[in-house]
């Protein structure tokens, strides 16, 4: 490959970058480059594309949805496991569950393929039993083969790994080849939908009293996380909660969140 090719090459990859960051507040940092480069030349094969020129010029000129939706699976890290960040989870159901309204509403933001929504409607049970199934409990993702997973609710046995053997029991059943789905009760409780973050103001006529937001602000640059968490707060209940993950404090974003404690914000009642 000849220097200018070189060049012409990464081009063509800031161009898609920069479709990403326009459409999804993607941003890739520097050390994850190579990774996001690598999964944008497997959407191209796929969609049989000869090159990443040939991408960029569909996406700047209205690619056609699946093409869309193949390259924001593509860019997306969808890594997730039930029970992630117990300390945040377990404040939620030791401190705001028995606050919560019986027609209370929760949003997991960032749902990937649904394990942190069916870990919170789980934690939800285990405080309320029988009167957890008035609370209505939303995913949403940018993904949509995440969404139908989440859907699906059926997972490999080393998703569930760090929840607690009891909840496993209780609310997981084996289902052939070390896989565990769901059980009914719970998906019930449980909606998923696509939706894009970064779609401003955000589409809900009813607020939220309790939204998770964990582990995507780290895709946004700083403007994209301060919106992204405003937006939300415009559709939380006052006195509502957002729980991000500790590892993205919200402090020096400027937002109108008030800090509880790692991981844990209020909305002001
Ligand atoms: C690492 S997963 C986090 C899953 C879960 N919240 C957790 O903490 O385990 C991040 C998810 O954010 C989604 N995502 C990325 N950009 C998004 C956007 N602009 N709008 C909605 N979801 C987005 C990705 O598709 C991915 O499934």
């Amino acid at each position: 490959m000849g220097m200018g090719s070189k060049v012409d090459g990464e081009r063509d990859f800031q161009r898609v970058c920069h479709w990403l960051r326009e459409r999804c507040g993607i941003d890739y940092r520097d050390n994850k480059r190579e990774l996001l480069e690598h999964r944008m030349l497997r959407v191209c094969a796929r969609a049989r594309l000869g090159s990443m020129a040939e991408l960029a010029e569909r996406l700047e000129h209205g690619a056609d949805n699946a093409l869309q939706l193949a390259v924001l699976h593509g860019a997306s890290t969808n890594h997730t496991y039930f029970y992630r960040e117990p300390q945040v989870l377990e404040f939620f159901a030791q401190v705001i569950v028995p606050t919560l309204p019986r027609d209370a509403r929760l949003w997991s933001a960032a749902a990937s393929s649904g394990d942190e929504a069916y870990s919170v409607a789980m934690l939800a049970c285990e405080a309320l039993g029988a009167d957890a199934a008035t609370l209505a409990i939303l995913g949403t993702d940018i993904s949509a083969v995440m969404i139908e997973a989440a859907e699906r609710g059926v997972y490999p046995a080393a998703r569930v790994e760090a929840l607690p053997p009891a909840l496993r029991e209780r609310y997981l059943q084996p289902c052939g080849d070390g896989q565990l789905r769901v059980r009914e009760a719970l998906r019930a409780m449980c909606t998923f939908r696509r939706l894009n973050l970064k779609a401003t103001p955000l589409p809900f006529k009813r607020n939220f009293h309790v939204v998770f937001c964990r582990n995507v602000l780290y895709y946004f640059d700083r403007a994209q996380q301060r919106a992204t968490v405003e937006a939300i707060y415009d559709v939380t209940e006052p006195g509502g909660w957002l729980l991000t993950s500790v590892t993205e404090p919200l402090r020096d974003l400027g937002t109108r969140w008030l800090p509880v404690q790692g991981g844990v914000y209020r909305k002001a009642g």
